[in-house]
């Protein structure tokens, strides 16, 4: 069920990348992705995917038996591999045979009806392995929409993945999203905090549901919430054009979080990019663009939030695993910049099709970016294990974890980074045909 926009899009890119014929460019990308495979994943834990937290623990249980996982990671974590997955797909590139395997491994084990019951629970505990968080949700039901999109390019009849993404997205509106501090979904199930992630992933999810079935409910509620992001709840820092982390419900909505979080920079994008398209209106495409050009050419002004990729005053490099405090080194954090990298690849994917000087600009300055990141994180990754270190440039490196978070980050950075040269590649052999 794709719909026109899409197959154009699609059909686009097939034509300026026809001439790529061979799989040299995402050499390293998959077999770091058949590494983490062989690393990392454990299989299902009770219907959901499970990923183990780093190289030397054990699968499903860390110390104390107690549950060792990020929920929310897990959901999300299936989404590096579909970017990968899309890429080599849209470039009409061979899908390696292991990597195939990989991606049916990893979706065979989702029990849709175990995870139903879970997900759709609004009653969940905060002692257990669940959380009542909303965002954990959505990261499911992002990586449910998308496995569907894969599915059905490859005509295979399996679980039905839209139904249940679908579902989460009506309940959520139904019960989470409301006028206190003028509009918005709640975070949680205590419903006491609205932030830019749950809205955001309530966006993305909107915006893939209406490119699957072009039914313009969804992206009417994407604009609805776009809008109150952009506009009343102040979450959107008009200064750089960054997201704050959140609002509390209390003090008039003025008790605020200030935080600005490297992959509330991203899960926005492809919705605001959409939203521009379908009503014409340049001012969410704007958001996007202002806030790349904050990030890639580090015009972030903010002296106690270093925010992006440069972790000290002292270090002039670009580091893409750190986020801005160096207290903050837990792995909740370690998947946030290869996040931002997925959509940041939307934005990238906007700007190869259109034209516009303001586009090619933004081309330019993800391609450096992106560039300069891989520069840096290429040459300092152990090749032998593949790439996972907790990147805390204080401790000796025989102290550093080997994380899985940190490692599907560095996945998501090789794999735009791959797909980039590929594109560039193939222009150029274009251009060499035409003279
Ligand atoms: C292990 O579990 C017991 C019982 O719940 C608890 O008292 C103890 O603090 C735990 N130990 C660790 C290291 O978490
Ligand atoms: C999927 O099925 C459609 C309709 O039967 C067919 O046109 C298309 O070639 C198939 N695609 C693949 C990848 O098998
Ligand atoms: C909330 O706003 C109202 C109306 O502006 C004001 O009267 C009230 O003092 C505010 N309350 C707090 C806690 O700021
Ligand atoms: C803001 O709300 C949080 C959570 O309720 C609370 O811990 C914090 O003290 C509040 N801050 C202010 C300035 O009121």
């Amino acid at each position: 069920m794709m719909n026109l926009y899409k197959i154009v899009f699609f059909s686009c890119l097939f034509i300026i990348s026809s001439a790529i014929n061979n799989q040299r460019d995402f050499r390293v990308s998959t077999h770091l992705s058949g590494s983490i495979f062989e690393n990392y994943y454990c299989g299902d834990i009770d219907g959901f995917p499970h990923f183990k937290l780093n190289y030397h623990s054990h699968c499903f249980y860390g110390a104390n038996r107690t549950m060792d996982r990020e929920f929310w990671n897990d959901g999300t974590s299936p989404s590096t591999f579909f970017y990968l997955y899309n890429y080599l797909d849209m470039l009409n590139l061979e899908i390696p045979q292991h990597f195939q395997e990989d991606i049916l491994k990893l979706t065979q084990d989702w029990n849709l009806k175990r995870m139903r019951d879970i997900l759709l629970w609004d009653k969940l505990k905060l002692d257990d392995p669940y959380g009542v968080g909303i965002d954990d949700r959505l990261w499911y039901a992002i990586s449910f929409i998308q496995i569907q999109n894969i599915i059905d390019r490859q005509n295979k009849t399996t679980q039905n993945f839209f139904d249940l993404a679908n579902e989460i997205f009506d309940w959520v509106g139904k019960a989470f999203e409301n006028n206190v501090c003028g509009g918005g979904v709640f975070w949680d199930c205590d419903k006491n905090y609205k932030n830019a992630i749950t809205n955001h992933l309530f966006i993305d999810l909107g915006t893939y549901l209406f490119e699957y079935t072009s039914d313009i409910k969804y992206i009417q509620k994407v604009r609805k919430i776009a809008d109150w992001e952009i506009g009343v709840s102040e979450m959107l820092d008009k200064k750089d054009n960054l997201f704050i982390d959140g609002i509390y419900n209390s003090k008039n909505c003025s008790n605020k979080t200030y935080d600005k979080w490297t992959y509330n920079q991203g899960v926005y994008m492809k919705g605001y990019l959409a939203l521009s398209d379908f009503y014409n209106d340049p001012k969410y495409k704007e958001v996007v663009f202002k806030s790349v050009e904050t990030i890639t050419q580090n015009k972030n002004q903010f002296h106690h939030n270093r925010l992006q990729f440069i972790p000290y005053l002292s270090d002039q490099h670009f580091v893409i695993l750190k986020e801005y405090e160096n207290r903050d080194q837990g792995e909740t954090r370690a998947t946030f910049k290869g996040i931002y990298m997925r959509y940041l690849g939307s934005v990238y994917l906007y700007s190869l099709k259109d034209s516009s000087q303001e586009s090619q600009q933004i081309k330019q300055y993800i391609e450096k970016y992106v560039t300069d990141n891989f520069n840096y994180v290429f040459p300092l990754a152990d090749k032998k294990d593949s790439y996972p270190f907790l990147w805390n440039h204080q401790t000796p490196k025989l102290f550093q974890t080997f994380t899985a978070g940190t490692t599907t980050t560095v996945l998501d950075l090789f794999t735009l980074y791959d797909f980039i040269v590929a594109v560039n590649k193939n222009q150029q052999k274009n251009n060499i045909q035409q003279q």
